[in-house]
């Protein structure tokens, strides 16, 4: 089905962050196939794990133990400091089970007809449930009738959150993504997780943080919300995960983590072997590296180098970022500028129509960065003169 507006080109190979076309052609990956190949392309670790798992057992089902599972489970709450996972297969479904989680939270409680609140401008994925709690009407549009029992608020506004929590009683949750990815790569208030857990324990609603884009390592630790030192009850991932094998996970934590029983929810692939074998290489890679450290050094340094190379330009509002999530925004629509870069060898992104996305593997070199912000910034300049 027609569902994408592809750009005019086929990959073959990668390696780290580059990649080749079919006509041999190569370009610096700066999107990492929208935040999924953090350890870049064809890593040998995740590579010698795929190779080596899909000789021995591909898949069984949840109908019985799975060893890699249980690993991955140790190593994902180890790394989080979360409870428990619910293992999926994409971001999307990740978030259904953080959404079932917290309606069922909500019965146990009580409240018939639990809602949870999440932002404007958000994006949580495509599937009726998660696209019900996205505050984006354009996707949405065609689509009704929407899943009743979500609310939404303008993000970076606590004032906002509190107003609705107050004010509606069904509330039983919010669901938040530490940094807007799609919504134009918006970076909250560095207190906003913090004002946000003491908020949710006041009133005594689940803290839910959709981390598909920001987890992994991506924002300069293994999740965003480390580095405001708290907990929330829930949060979901997929994305980098897998490095580009399909996979979610829902975490959970104290109260949260004793919601979901048998036979509440389920998933025929959910945490397969060969899915837990790809998702344990990529979490002994980024501990046994510098890379999720790198991530912030690199994020700034792009940052910085994009900032010297177009100084003066007053058509760049605001250039912003965590870790290696970065958003150039402009004063214009910019939608044309990835073909522009395409053309030189360079893969990158524009979401919310005038902010330039750039999603690198976190391994990407200082050779590259300077390839990455050269290009682009040319590109800036001449876009705006
Ligand atoms: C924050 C966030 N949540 C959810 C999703 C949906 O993930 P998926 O496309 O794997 O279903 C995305 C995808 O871009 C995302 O960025």
């Amino acid at each position: 089905m027609p569902t994408y507006a592809r750009q005019a080109v086929t990959f073959e190979r990668g390696e780290g962050a580059w990649l080749w076309d079919i006509d041999g052609k190569r370009y610096l990956d700066a999107i990492a196939g929208i935040a999924v190949c953090n350890l870049g392309h064809a890593h040998p670790a995740v590579h010698q794990a795929l190779s080596e798992q899909s000789g021995k057992l591909l898949h069984t089902s949840n109908l019985y133990g799975i060893d890699l599972q249980a690993k991955v489970a140790d190593k994902l709450t180890q790394l989080s400091g979360m409870d428990n996972v619910f293992f999926c297969n994409s971001g999307t479904e990740a978030n259904e089970a953080a959404i079932k989680l917290a309606r069922k939270f909500g019965h146990q409680n009580g409240i018939e007809n639990p809602v949870i609140l999440t932002t404007e401008k958000s994006f949580h994925g495509r599937t009726m449930g998660a696209l019900s709690a996205t505050g984006n009407d354009k996707i949405k549009q065609g689509f009704a009738p929407l899943l009743p029992g979500f609310i939404h608020v303008p993000y970076n506004d606590i004032a906002a959150i509190e107003a609705a929590v107050s004010a509606d009683s069904n509330i039983v949750a919010v669901l938040i993504e530490p940094v807007q990815g799609e919504g134009g790569v918006n970076v909250p208030a560095s207190d906003y997780l913090n004002q946000i857990r003491q908020l949710c324990d006041r009133h005594q609603i689940l803290m839910m943080l959709d981390e598909i884009q920001t987890g992994v390592g991506r924002t300069g630790s293994f999740m965003a919300f480390q580095q405001n030192g708290i907990k929330p009850d829930v949060c979901t991932m997929a994305k980098a995960l897998g490095n580009g094998v399909p996979v979610g996970a829902c975490l959970a934590s104290g109260k949260a983590a004793a919601v979901l029983t048998a036979g509440n929810h389920g998933s025929t692939f959910g945490g397969n072997p060969l899915a837990c074998a790809a998702v344990l290489a990529v979490l002994n890679t980024l501990s046994d590296n510098d890379l999720i450290a790198n991530a912030k050094i690199k994020g700034q340094q792009i940052c910085d180098q994009i900032a010297q190379k177009t100084t003066g330009n007053p058509h760049i509002k605001q250039i912003r970022h965590l870790g290696l999530m970065i958003g150039v925004e402009l004063d214009r629509p910019c939608g044309e500028l990835v073909g522009k870069a395409l053309a030189q060898g360079l893969l990158i992104n524009v979401t919310a129509d005038n902010t330039i996305r750039l999603l690198p593997p976190l391994l990407i070199d200082e050779q590259q960065i300077v390839f990455l912000t050269d290009t682009l910034s040319a590109l800036i300049q001449e876009f705006t003169r």
